[in-house]
């Protein structure tokens, strides 16, 4: 982050714009609203900014800006159209330590302005860190349309009743709970549409409600996707904010580890091929005991959870003791290396059928079906199989599969390191070695894998 994100309280602070032209008069009204006290100083002012002094909003100094003028500020705004005058203030400014921001010129201030959604006293402020005004804009109207308008009514509400909440629940994690499951409540669509009392008796019926009620533990399994954050569903999100507890896999991406909620409990369970970090057995345990506990419990995998993932053995531990859980599917490697990499697992005229497998050893070995294997329309995708594919190729070519069929390995699918290397069974073993590629890799072998040539779009 190039700049720290802040909100400044100015209320009756001296702030002094430097200028007096339609620029200085949008960022007087922008001081303004946050009850600075101001100081406009310029050779000559807007008829705007006259109405601003006459209505006694602000001081005008009609001079050129000289040093003494910010002596005893808190925040200085240069917005005249003299480059000169603008980096002299920004020099003195910074001379004096005090905050300032040169219109348009990120590289003279010490902060710069976002653009707002104001829904007071809910405020959104978006940056770009001054590279592109124009994308800020577009953030901006995206929030316009989706924070409804009633937005700070809604906070004014519930702030109203923090001291009450805070009085009837004494740990802050039942305190969170009952604003949580507030939240969850209609109170939201009845202040947006103007039903004021209707909100306050909710409130006050929940709050009668909730007294001493010991908060219910839960577990959601949720898939994490194969790493694109932009890949995980709207649901998985929404329980990524809500969880107090995570229990996360090796194979959550970083980016994804990035949108949880940056307060929440984080455990590493994760398995590395012959490192298994925390045994299984563990892991069913810990779920059980942490929602026994009354926390909401992340379960949060790589993929999909119920594909290669042993999601079902947790899920039935939960079932046996009793502990309410929700299963949220994710993109699976399968589908989303394939896609990532131009490769349908399925087509009209080259596979009828897609089959997941697993290629993990087991102590050195792998047993598969390999004669049901050998098929001309049909695709087959190796989960953990980057160890076993001398062993995949050989056995397939073995059983009657033609040595010239495509064959793909991706290495971390979806994500900026992804590499694809493609080629047939009988040349990969020895383009593997010398590839170097790192897990988590997945392999693909079928005719399909030849239409990655028009269909490969992903540049990572
Ligand atoms: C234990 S399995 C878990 C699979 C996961 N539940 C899923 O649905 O994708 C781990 C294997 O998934 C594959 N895998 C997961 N993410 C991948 C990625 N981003 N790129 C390539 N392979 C991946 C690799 O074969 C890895 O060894």
């Amino acid at each position: 982050m190039e700049f720290l994100p802040l909100f400044l309280n100015i209320r009756e602070r001296h702030c002094v714009i430097i200028g007096g032209g339609e620029v200085a008069w949008r960022k007087a009204n922008l001081l303004l609203k946050a009850n600075a006290r101001l100081t406009i100083v310029a050779p000559q002012f807007s008829s705007e900014i006259i109405g601003l002094a006459k209505d006694s909003l602000c001081n005008c100094i009609e001079s050129e800006f000289s040093p003494e003028h910010i002596d005893d500020a808190s925040l200085v705004i240069a917005a005249t159209d003299s480059e000169k005058t603008n980096s002299f203030v920004a020099n003195i400014a910074n001379d004096k330590n005090i905050p300032v921001n040169v219109v348009d010129k990120p590289a003279l201030c010490s902060f710069i302005m976002p653009a707002i959604v104001d829904r007071s006293p809910v405020v959104v402020a978006i940056s770009s860190s001054g590279r592109s005004p124009v994308l800020t804009r577009k953030i901006k109207e995206l929030n316009e349309i989706f924070i409804p308008g009633r937005e700070g009514q809604l906070a004014e509400l519930l702030g109203s009743y923090r001291a009450q909440v805070r009085e009837k629940f004494s740990e802050f994690s039942d305190r969170l709970r009952f604003w949580e499951m507030l939240l969850e409540t209609e109170l939201s669509e009845l202040v947006y549409s103007g039903r004021m009392d209707d909100a306050t008796k909710l409130i006050e019926n929940f709050l009668e409600q909730s007294a001493g009620t010991a908060a219910q533990g839960e577990v959601y399994l949720v898939g994490a996707g194969p790493g694109d954050p932009d890949l995980l569903t709207l649901r998985a999100l929404r329980l990524m904010h809500k969880a107090d507890v995570i229990l996360y896999d090796r194979l959550v991406s970083q980016e994804v580890m990035d949108k949880l909620r940056p307060d929440a409990e984080k455990i590493h369970v994760g398995k590395a091929r012959a490192k298994h970090s925390v045994e299984q057995e563990t892991i069913n345990e810990m779920l059980v005991r942490l929602a026994q506990e009354g926390k909401r419990v992340l379960r949060l995998k790589g993929g999909d959870p119920f594909i290669f993932g042993r999601g079902g053995e947790e899920i039935e531990s939960l079932a046996k003791a009793n502990i309410p859980f929700q299963i949220v599917p994710g993109i699976t490697a399968a589908s989303g290396c394939a896609s990532y990499a131009g490769i349908p697992l399925t087509h009209r005229d080259h596979a009828q059928s897609v089959r997941f497998l697993t290629g993990h050893l087991q102590a050195g070995v792998l047993e598969l079906d390999w004669e049901n294997l050998v098929r001309e329309h049909e695709t087959l995708v190796f989960y953990m199989g980057l160890l076993g594919i001398t062993t995949i190729c050989t056995k397939l070519i073995e059983h009657g599969m033609d040595p010239e069929m495509p064959i793909a390995v991706v290495q971390q699918g979806t994500t900026k390191t992804q590499q694809v290397v493609s080629a047939d069974l009988e040349s990969m073993p020895a383009l593997i070695e010398q590839a170097g590629l790192k897990a988590p890799t997945i392999i693909i072998i079928g005719r399909v894998v030849s239409l990655r040539e028009t269909l490969n779009w992903y540049e990572p």
